[in-house]
């Protein structure tokens, strides 16, 4: 079984609060650093029931704010078996916040299997570029074009026939699969949804911790027609709210927007 990406969470912490964040992080009240050990073991799980995953996202929040990470990608990276069934690892970041040195030492010397995206959120996301630079990190400046508006999160009681559409429309659910606690989604915003209880559990994910066929039910998910948690999100439809550089020039509306927390 061959898949295109999936994003493991190491943490739902962030030091941005952007406005529609596709990850919902703006809406965790207690956010939690996941423990590097356990994430181990779930991506060993998984990646023992695949045969190969293109890319493999290190996803947040903001990653670099788990400070243990290094420990993580030493054990990926080192298994001969593992390195096998990624392409590419992928360290998604706002760029605003330095890795440690233990973490910088493993992107320096897996850089052939890792790169670096930093996301564009104006002059605060350069704060990393020094770092990387300096110890020959693989990193390039993520240029999302537009700010999506992920819509109000209302159930919008879409009938089946829509709900498949927005499933085979949407680029989350073949790109974005994505590992939290432990349980396999087919889309981030689905995962982030449900573990907030922002909308009903709709039963369709994988337990990774939990199943019997692993292989089997990991090609059931991913060959859903539809999911409940399209009935909450308008991602596909793609109402651009603003394109994100010019938000960035207008200083109010970058407050309004990208406000950093207190
Ligand atoms: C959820 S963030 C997590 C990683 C990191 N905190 C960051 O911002 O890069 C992953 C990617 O999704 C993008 N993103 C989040 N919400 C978005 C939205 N509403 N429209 C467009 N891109 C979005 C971010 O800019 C980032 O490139
Ligand atoms: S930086 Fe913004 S987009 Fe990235 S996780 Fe934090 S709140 Fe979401
Ligand atoms: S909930 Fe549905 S529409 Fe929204 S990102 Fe996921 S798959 Fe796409």
């Amino acid at each position: 079984m061959i898949l295109t990406g999936v994003e493991l969470v190491v943490t739902e912490k962030c030091n941005l609060n952007c406005d529609g964040c596709t990850n919902l992080i703006p809406h965790y009240s207690d956010p939690e650093n996941k423990d590097v050990n356990q994430l181990f073991e779930d991506l060993s799980i998984f990646l023992d029931a695949i045969d190969y995953v293109a890319v493999l996202k290190i996803m947040g929040g903001e990653p670099f704010l788990n400070r243990n990470l290094s420990s993580l990608i030493n054990r990926i990276c080192s298994n001969h078996i593992y390195a096998r069934e990624f392409g590419k690892i992928l360290f998604i970041t706002n760029g605003t916040v330095v890795p440690d040195n233990k973490t910088v030492d493993m992107l320096k010397k897996y850089r052939n299997k890792i790169q670096v995206y930093v996301s564009d959120y104006g002059n605060r996301s350069n704060k990393i570029e020094k770092k990387l630079r300096e110890n020959s990190v693989v990193f390039l400046k993520y240029q999302n074009s537009d700010w999506i508006n992920i819509g109000n999160l209302k159930n919008k009681n879409r009938d089946i026939t829509t709900l498949k559409t927005f499933n085979l429309n949407c680029s989350n659910s073949k790109y974005c699969s994505t590992i939290l606690d432990g349980k396999l989604y087919l889309c981030q915003f689905q995962a982030h949804g449900v573990n907030l209880n922002l909308f009903p559990n709709d039963g369709n994910f994988v337990d990774l911790r939990e199943s019997y066929d692993l292989r089997e039910e990991i090609k059931k998910l991913m060959s859903l027609e539809y999911i409940q948690a399209c009935n909450y999100c308008d991602i596909p439809l793609g109402i651009v709210s603003c394109k994100r550089k010019e938000v960035i020039k207008d200083k109010k509306t970058t407050v309004a927007n990208f406000n950093e927390k207190d």
